[in-house]
């Protein structure tokens, strides 16, 4: 069997509103599972429509690739943490970028008379599709930890990139234009050198921001591999990764209260550069800390409990156990809410997938603007493994790096307990004020072990 032209156009369509709908059902936790199966439908779609597609002479090196690709893809699919996401994301965006500068250049070994449209489609794919591979392989190895988080940075560097990057464009056009093989080697090397100039001043703490950025490059690069292809559902997905992902980055960084270009060129979240700050000085006069019990007993007095999880609860895992201790003190009649900061864990909603997967009811679950408000009337905000995003630093300390985010005002509840491991500080290596003020005690431990103490304490005194 094999498609015409048409029925391929009419699948193709049909592929498009399902990946719009896919989007539009990823929006909201509760539609998440929907949109995912929108999603898998329209790329079963768009698969069997290829390949059944004229265009396709042979299938052995389809059917080959696939196979391997499958293997790897399982492979990692389920041995990946879901700690790990974020690399996995950033090393799967590197294979996009990748497969733009291969089609690219593929297609211009083989077309005889590309024309001057195609030949300008040539040089966007492989430069986009170049600055996404190597970027994407600096921003996997910060997160993974193979490479440093610290902004690598020196003088004349924004210009270094300006210049390589006008001459990389420059480059791009005298092969479009004249089609010499030379130009095209020349830029394609240059690009892959963008890439990583572009990273490597860019701290730990901004990678979220990097890699949705890095995801909206890839959309681009599909869309430019689309057009060398002549590929109209390409070019549409594309451009919805493209904008979803610059979308993205912008609602990230407006909840870090940073601009893009600020983002780029800041080199923020070192830890290195933090100043010695009222942190450090309030270091000095020690913390309290507390036993699960004396936790217990301010949480089941409660009228009100606000769980703050982050990235510690991810770690341990404790979301199942967290459940528990929100149905124990719900059964006591305390009212139990969730508060979730944008960028908490590591990844665009992570709090939310592992609350979910909790099965916690999404009416307790609200993001930062909705329960701020709320904290001057909790009785205990219950912070499990989050860090910076409850730091008053943010709002108070000037000369902290991460002046200028909002965050979840957990210090304004009458209580606050961290369940941690350490006095070790989070991502943006910033010490937290709030660890040293008076209503403020530290439970150590793990977050899981600490939870289930709590819950065992809780059954151990039903009243
Ligand atoms: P963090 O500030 O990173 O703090 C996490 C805390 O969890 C740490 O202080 C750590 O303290 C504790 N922890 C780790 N393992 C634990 C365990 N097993 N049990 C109990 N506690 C544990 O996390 P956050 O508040 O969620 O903030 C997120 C940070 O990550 C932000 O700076 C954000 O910019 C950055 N970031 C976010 C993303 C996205 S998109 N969400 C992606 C990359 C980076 P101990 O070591 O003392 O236990």
């Amino acid at each position: 069997m094999e498609f015409s032209v048409n029925t391929q156009a009419v699948a193709y369509l049909v592929s498009a509103i399902l990946f719009i709908l896919a989007l539009k059902g990823l929006t909201h936790p509760a539609s998440a599972r929907r949109g995912n199966l929108y999603g898998m439908l329209g790329m079963v779609i768009a698969v069997a429509a290829t390949l059944l597609g004229h265009e396709v002479r042979s299938y052995g090196f389809i059917i080959a690739g696939v196979a391997g690709g499958a293997v790897v893809g399982t492979i990692l699919a389920l041995r990946i943490q879901m700690t790990a996401m974020p690399q996995l994301v950033a090393a799967l965006h590197s294979f996009v970028g990748l497969a733009a500068v291969l089609v690219a250049i593929g297609t211009f070994i083989n077309t005889a008379d590309p024309g001057a449209v195609m030949m300008g489609e040539l040089s966007a794919g492989v430069i986009i599709g170049a600055i996404t591979c190597t970027g994407s392989v600096i921003a996997f190895g910060k997160l993974q930890g193979l490479l440093s988080g610290a902004p690598v940075k020196f003088t004349g560097q924004h210009l270094l990139n300006a210049v390589i990057g006008l001459v990389t464009i420059g480059l791009g056009v005298h092969f479009a234009m004249t089609g010499a093989v030379w130009a095209l080697a020349i830029m394609t090397l240059l690009a892959f050198v963008i890439g990583v100039t572009l990273i490597i001043p860019i701290g730990g703490a901004d990678m979220p921001v990097v890699i949705s950025m890095l995801n909206s490059y890839s959309g681009w690069a599909a869309a430019a591999t689309g057009f060398t292809l002549h590929n109209n559902l390409l070019i549409i997905v594309g451009a919805l990764v493209g904008f979803s992902g610059a979308i993205l980055s912008y609602i990230m960084c407006r909840a870090m209260n940073r601009s893009i270009i600020n983002v780029v060129f800041g080199g923020f979240g070192s830890g290195d550069d933090a100043s010695p700050s009222a942190g450090a000085q309030a270091a000095q006069q020690g913390v309290k800390s507390s036993s699960v019990e004396d936790a217990v007993y301010w949480m089941e007095d409660a009228n009100k409990v606000i769980i703050i999880p982050g990235y510690g609860m991810a770690v341990a895992q404790a979301q199942h156990s967290v459940k528990e201790l929100m149905e124990l003190l719900e059964a006591r009649g305390v009212e139990v809410k969730f508060a979730i900061h944008p960028v908490a864990g590591r990844m665009p909603g992570h709090m939310n997938v592992l609350l979910a997967e909790a099965d916690i009811p999404y009416d307790r679950v609200l993001e930062m603007d909705e329960i701020n408000p709320e904290f001057p009337g909790a009785d205990v905000a219950l912070v499990v493994g989050a860090n910076d995003v409850v730091n008053p630093a943010a709002k108070e300390d000037k000369s902290s790096p991460i002046y200028g985010m909002p965050i979840l005002e957990a210090g304004k509840a009458r209580q606050v307990f961290f369940l941690k491991r350490s006095m070790r500080p989070g991502y943006s290596g910033v010490d937290n004020l709030l660890f040293y003020r008076d209503n403020t005690s530290l439970v150590f431990g793990d977050a899981k072990d600490t939870i289930e103490g709590m819950v065992s304490v809780l059954k151990g005194s039903a009243h």
